[in-house]
Parts: structure tokens; sequence; C-alpha cells
């Protein structure tokens, strides 16, 4: 009786584990080591926080609203086109796909063929630093 179940059960795993095989993968989840990446890009290097994160009276990053957006206290000397205010990025809840946001990032362009104005920078970052840069993104709370 009980080896009957143990057969049940061995059949039961490896049918799941066939259609595994048979259902097409999903985009495999981000891995640590990418948001890991991903953060030091965001907070070490490109400082997208500058723009992005509000910022206490001290003049630091106001961490409690991380990524969240803000609005920017200054504005170009000369006339030119500029956006004062930086959209919150934190789970990125302005593109519908990972693809679509890592096109923006090594491109500077969005899905729709515009850039961002400025003060955004037009990144260009490589593949495997954008799929970083996304995960992390994605892994913050809106
Ligand atoms: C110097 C300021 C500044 C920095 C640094 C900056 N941004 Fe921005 N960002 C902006 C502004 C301003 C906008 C709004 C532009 C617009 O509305 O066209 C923006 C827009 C965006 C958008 C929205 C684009 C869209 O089409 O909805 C994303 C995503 C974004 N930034 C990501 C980032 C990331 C990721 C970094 C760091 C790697 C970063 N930004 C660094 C100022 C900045």
């Amino acid at each position: 009786m009980k080896s009957k179940l143990f057969l049940a059960l061995l059949f039961l795993a490896f049918g799941l584990y066939a259609l595994k095989i048979i259902v097409p993968a999903r985009a495999e989840p981000a891995s640590d080591a990418q948001i890991k990446r991903g953060q030091y890009l965001v907070e070490r290097v490109a400082m997208c926080g500058e723009c992005h994160t509000p910022k206490t009276d001290q003049g630091e990053y106001d961490r409690t609203a991380w990524l969240q957006g803000d609005v920017l206290d200054y504005k170009p000397v000369h006339p030119m086109p500029f956006v004062a205010v930086a959209p919150g990025i934190a789970g990125l809840p302005s593109f519908a796909t990972d693809e679509q946001a890592m096109k923006f990032l090594e491109t500077g362009t969005n899905s729709l063929g515009k850039r961002a104005m400025p003060p955004m920078p037009q990144f260009r970052f490589n593949h495997d630093d954008a799929v970083a840069v996304v995960a992390y993104l994605r892994s913050l709370k809106r």
C-alpha cells in the first residue's frame, strides 16, 4: 500500500517536471546578484536619487521616499527644454514591460521613440547593466 502511494507521488513529481519543460518557461526572475548590481549602479554610479528622491531640510536623501519622485529646485539660466519634475521610479510604474525599460536605459528613447526631457540624462547602459538597474528598480515598492 505504502509503495503504491510512493509510486503515485513519484509519477506526480515526474509529471510536474515534464510540464515545466512543455510549458514555455517564463522570464527568469532577477537574481540577488543582479538586484545588488543594479542598486550599486543606481545609488553610487548614475546617482538617480539626485533627482528622483526628495531631500530633507539637511539636503540629504529622504530615505522614507527613496526614488519616489521629486520636484527639482533649480532651473537652467537660459531657455532650453527642461522638466522640473522627476517622476517616481521605484517599481518603474511607467513601463509595462521590463524590455521597454531596458530599451529606455540603453538608448535614451522610450517605446514611443521619444526621449525624456532634460535634465534626465540619456543613458547608454550596456545590456547587462540595464537588466540589473531594471531588476533593482522593480524590486522597490512603488
Ligand atoms: C539630473 C536629474 C536626473 C537624474 C540624475 C536621473 N533622472 Fe530620470 N528623470 C529626470 C527628469 C526631470 C525626468 C522627467 C523627464 C520628462 O518628463 O520628460 C526623468 C524621467 C525618468 C523616467 C521616466 C521616463 C518615462 O518615459 O516615463 C525614468 C524611468 C527615469 N527618469 C529613470 C532614471 C534612472 C534609472 C536614473 C539613474 C540611472 C535617472 N533617471 C537619473 C531627472 C533625472
